[in-house]
């Protein structure tokens, strides 16, 4: 089993949600009962992550660290890093640097929410590689993501950053597993016609050197990249639905870091209590053992 350092990249201006996000960062805004963070977030612990880099701008950091603290009380660690300006996806691991040390990483972007079957599996399947790993997911208007042409055999033969004519129906899904190389990398990525330094320049070098797995997450699996006002609502009302019908809560943190064991009765038992007023407490509740 490999150990992975987790990165969530959650800064940017999110002028695409204005006014909502004037003052407050996108991916402290609700998604249904919890903020849009914890949901990147369960995926990054769903994957074994113990060790976490949240990257944010200098207005927002102070609310994260109000938000999540240092991890203990989730038996996991919480570092802080600041991004002056969005340059880029691929910026994330030039500020992790120091973090990442030399161990391999899974990066996420906060407002990326993953949900369906067997994707803890998947994402184990992800960490325990030596390649890197990118996924996915067919989408019907595919050309404003990262996308993907992929051979039979499902073997990645292009990746293009919002091509105009798509090669492919199947969008990048903003969840990587890289090597500890990416940094290298990252540091000789050009910046494109945007100004930008691209994930998708990242994940081209892995293509080029035979290094790269796409995973695709199949039908009936959830991914929503919560941008604009509308895939906001879609996914709070996803939530809403799944939870109701199934009274099975979608990404709690608290749940997975229960059931791995990192916390135990008695530190769950404090999580509840801080919840006592709310469902999300009854259902916390419901899952001691
Ligand atoms: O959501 C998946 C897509 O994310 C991928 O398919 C694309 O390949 C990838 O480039 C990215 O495309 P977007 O156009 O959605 O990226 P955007 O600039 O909106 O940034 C995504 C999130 O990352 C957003 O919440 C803001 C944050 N961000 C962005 C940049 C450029 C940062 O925190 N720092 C940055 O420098």
């Amino acid at each position: 089993m490999k150990t992975r350092k987790g990165i969530i990249l959650a800064g940017g201006t999110a002028t695409r949600l204005f006014p909502l996000t004037t003052a407050i960062s996108k991916q402290l805004l609700p998604v249904y009962d919890k903020p849009m963070i914890y949901y990147p977030l369960s995926t990054l612990l769903l994957s074994g992550a113990r060790e976490i880099l949240i990257i944010t701008t200098p207005r927002d950091v102070q609310s994260f660290k109000n938000l999540l603290g240092d991890g203990s009380d989730w038996g996991v660690r919480f570092e802080y890093k600041v991004q002056d300006k969005p340059r880029g996806l691929a910026d994330a691991f030039i500020v992790g640097e120091e973090f990442i040390g030399n161990d391999d990483v899974v990066m996420i972007l906060g407002d990326n929410m993953f949900y369906g079957q067997d994707f803890t599996v998947m994402l184990k399947r992800a960490r325990d590689r030596e390649d890197a790993t990118i996924y996915g997911y067919l989408v019907k208007d595919v050309s404003s993501y990262g996308v993907v042409e992929m051979d039979s055999k499902g073997k990645a033969i292009s990746i293009e950053e919002k091509p105009e004519h798509p090669k492919s129906n199947y969008a990048v899904p903003g969840l990587y597993f890289y090597p500890n190389d990416v940094v290298e990398i990252a540091k000789n990525v050009k910046p494109s016609p945007r100004g930008e330094i691209e994930i998708t320049s990242v994940n081209m070098e892995y293509l080029k050197a035979g290094r790269l797995k796409v995973d695709k997450l199949g039908r009936g699996f959830q991914w929503f990249d919560t941008g604009n006002p509308s895939s906001l609502l879609d996914a709070g009302n996803f939530v809403k639905s799944v939870q109701e019908r199934q009274g099975m809560y979608i990404c709690s943190p608290e749940e997975i870091v229960y059931n791995y064991g990192w916390i135990d009765n008695a530190q769950m038992e404090k999580l509840v209590e801080k919840h006592s007023k709310v469902e999300y407490g009854d259902y916390l509740r419901s899952l001691l053992k």
